[in-house]
C-alpha cells in the first residue's frame, strides 16, 4: 500500500487564436495560465477503504466504488486506473482549484490532469505528457461533447502548443516574451452548448462558416509564425483580426465585445474573446508599462477579474 502524501498540479489555459476553427481542423495556438492552478493531493487510508474523491472547493466527497456513472472526477479516475491496470488503492484524493469555472480558462482540463497525476503518481508511477492528455481528452468529452483537444493537450504538457485535430501536438518556441490581461465577463461560457450551436449553423450556411474557419486558421498560422521569430507587434492586429472573425461567428457578445473596445482604448496592443465566448474571458497583448492602467480600464467597464500573465 501506498504511504506516501501525494501532490500534483496542473495550470489553467486560455486560447490566443483558433478557437472554434480549431474543432474543423484549422490551427490553433493555446499557452497555460500558471497563475492559476488546479491541485490534487492524494493521501492514504486504511486497508480497505477504497478511494475517495474529494471536491473540497463544491463541498463534495464521493467514493469511487459508489460515484455515478458521468461523474467527471470518477471517470477521470477510472480511466487513469483503467490505463495503469491497478486496482482502486486506498486513499483519499483532494482537488482545489483556483482556476474560474466555465470561463474558458481549462479548469475541467487541469482538475482531470491534476486528478490524473496524482493517482498516477500515488501509484508509484510517472505519465509522460502524452499519456495524461489523451486521459484527460476522454474526460473532456463528457463535459463538452466533441472536443477539439486543445485544452487538454496545452494543461498536460504546460507549454504553449500549436494545436491541429488529429496531427501530433507542436510545442512553440517563443521567441519574445509578451504580456497578456485576461478579463472576466463574470457571465458562464458553456462551451459544449456554444460548440452545438456553431455547428448547426455550419450546417446551414456551409460555404460561409467553412471560409471563416479557413481565415482562422491562417491567422493562427500568421501568429504561430510571428510568436516564433519574436514578432509581437505583429500580434495584435492579428489578435483584433480573429476578434471580429469570431464575431461573425456569432459567439461574442456585448459584454465581450465591451471588454475588448476597453482594452483598446486604453493602449493594449489588441484584443479578442478567448474560448468559446458568449461569456467567459477576453484577452488583450499590452505592454508591460501600460498593464496597470489597461487593467484598470477593464474593472471599470466590468471585468469581475483580470488576471496578468506573462508568456514565455
Ligand atoms: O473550453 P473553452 O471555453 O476554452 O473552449 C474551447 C475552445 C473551442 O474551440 C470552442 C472548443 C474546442 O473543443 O476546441
Amino acid at each position: 500500500m501506498a504511504t506516501r502524501l501525494i501532490k500534483s498540479s496542473a495550470p489553467g489555459k486560455i486560447i490566443l487564436f483558433g478557437e472554434h476553427a480549431v474543432v474543423y481542423e484549422r490551427a490553433a495556438i493555446a499557452v497555460p495560465v500558471t497563475q492559476v492552478r488546479a491541485t490534487a493531493t492524494v493521501e492514504p487510508a486504511p486497508a480497505g477503504s477504497g478511494l475517495t474523491l474529494v471536491a473540497s472547493d463544491l463541498d463534495r466527497s464521493v467514493r469511487l466504488a459508489v460515484a455515478p456513472e458521468g461523474d467527471p472526477l470518477a471517470v477521470a479516475a477510472r480511466l487513469a486506473l483503467a490505463h495503469l491496470s491497478a486496482p482502486e488503492p486506498d486513499g483519499v484524493l483532494t482537488i482545489n482549484s483556483t482556476i474560474p469555472i466555465a470561463s474558458g480558462m481549462g479548469s475541467g482540463a487541469a482538475v482531470s490532469t491534476a486528478l490524473v497525476r496524482g493517482l498516477a503518481g500515488f501509484l508509484g508511477h510517472a505519465l509522460r505528457p502524452a499519456e495524461v492528455s489523451e486521459i484527460v481528452f476522454e474526460v473532456e468529452k463528457i463535459h463538452h461533447g466533441t472536443p477539439s483537444g486543445i485544452d487538454n493537450t496545452v494543461v498536460a504538457y504546460e507549454q504553449p502548443v500549436y494545436f491541429v485535430r488529429g496531427r501530433p501536438v507542436e510545442q512553440l518556441a517563443v521567441g519574445q516574451p509578451f504580456t497578456l490581461l485576461i478579463a472576466d465577463t463574470g457571465t458562464p461560457s458553456p462551451t459544449g452548448k456554444i460548440v452545438a450551436q456553431v455547428r448547426w449553423a455550419r450546417q446551414r450556411e456551409p460555404a460561409r462558416y467553412d471560409a471563416l474557419f479557413d481565415q482562422i486558421g491562417d491567422i493562427a498560422d500568421e501568429a504561430r509564425r510571428a510568436i516564433e521569430s519574436g514578432d509581437v507587434d505583429a500580434l495584435g492586429p492579428l489578435m483584433d483580426d480573429n476578434h471580429e472573425l469570431l464575431i461573425e461567428l456569432g459567439v461574442s457578445s456585448p459584454r465581450l465585445d465591451d471588454l475588448v473596445e476597453a482594452a483598446r482604448f486604453a493602449g493594449a496592443m489588441g484584443a479578442k474573446l478567448s474560448g468559446a465566448g458568449q461569456g467567459g474571458n477576453t484577452i488583450a497583448l499590452v505592454e508591460d508599462y501600460l498593464a496597470e492602467e489597461v487593467a484598470e480600464e477593464l474593472r471599470e467597464t466590468g471585468a469581475v477579474e483580470v488576471i496578468r500573465t506573462n508568456v514565455r
